[in-house]
């Protein structure tokens, strides 16, 4: 999978993608990450991406210019007019307006081989680059950050642990939290009894079967104490395919 980012501050991604899982699903060869300033594309001597808005009003709006160039030098071909009718959704923008992320589509992006991220700062964008140059538009959830920076970091970080081969063993990721819309079930490990605190027996007992069927029972109940909102979805999407089959 490739990965481009649009942002005027490249330096922020950094860190973030030279450390941990990111930076081993690089280091494989699994995922390759480019970071792009768009103030190189800026088409103007003092590399400026905005300007003021038309009609009035306060803030800056982000020029049409410099983003149509970015993704013109990364895909190598026109973003407008678009050649063939691309309906592949790879131009992600985030912002506080977009889907908010599930854990379904995190899966959906991990399809496609390529996805470029376009990040702003939370101001304007010029409605033109929304709607002729961007497919998708992406939230991180009900609260307003400065940018979409970090919104791309959280989502890189939600798509490459997915990316096959990065995560050792694929198990880690297909039984954890919000598989099938459930939570994840308790854990422990040594010692067996800490300050009297103690492991419960069942986990002890070396009966695989009791102890799976303990773990998708706990689960069910930590859904629905602290996700009951979960639990509906979850009703929701197997009744859709149950009368899918129908
Ligand atoms: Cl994607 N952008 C900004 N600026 N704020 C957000 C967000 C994105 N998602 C949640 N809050």
């Amino acid at each position: 999978m490739i990965i481009d980012i649009i942002t005027i501050f490249p330096k922020m991604f950094k860190p973030v993608l030279e450390e941990s899982i990111i930076k081993r699903a690089q280091n494989k060869g699994l995922v390759k990450i480019n970071i792009h300033n768009l103030r190189d594309y800026s088409g103007d001597i003092h590399k400026k991406v905005d300007s003021y808005s038309f009609g009035g009003g306060p803030g800056m709006v982000l020029r049409p210019e410099p983003v149509f160039k970015a993704i013109e030098s990364i895909l190598g071909e026109s973003v407008y007019p678009r050649k063939k009718k691309n309906s592949k959704k790879n131009i992600v923008f985030f912002t506080p307006q977009g889907k908010i992320l599930v854990q379904k589509d995190i899966k959906r992006f991990l399809k496609y081989q390529r996805l470029i991220l376009l990040t702003a700062r939370y101001e304007g964008i010029d409605e033109r680059i929304r709607k002729y140059a961007v497919d998708e538009e992406v939230s991180i959830g009900d609260y307003v950050l400065s940018g979409g920076e970090l919104p791309a970091m959280v989502f890189i970080d939600a798509v490459v642990r997915l990316v096959p081969g990065v995560v050792s063993s694929r198990d880690s990721v297909l039984q954890e939290s919000f598989e099938n819309n459930l939570l994840d079930y308790p854990h422990y490990t040594k010692p067996r009894e800490f300050r009297g605190l103690k492991v419960p027996d069942v986990l002890l007992s070396g009966d695989h079967k009791r102890i799976k069927k303990w773990r998708v029972k706990k689960a069910y109940e930590i859904t629905k104490e602290k996700r009951p909102d979960l639990i509906a979805r979850e009703r929701k999407v197997k009744n859709q395919s149950i009368k899918q089959r129908d």
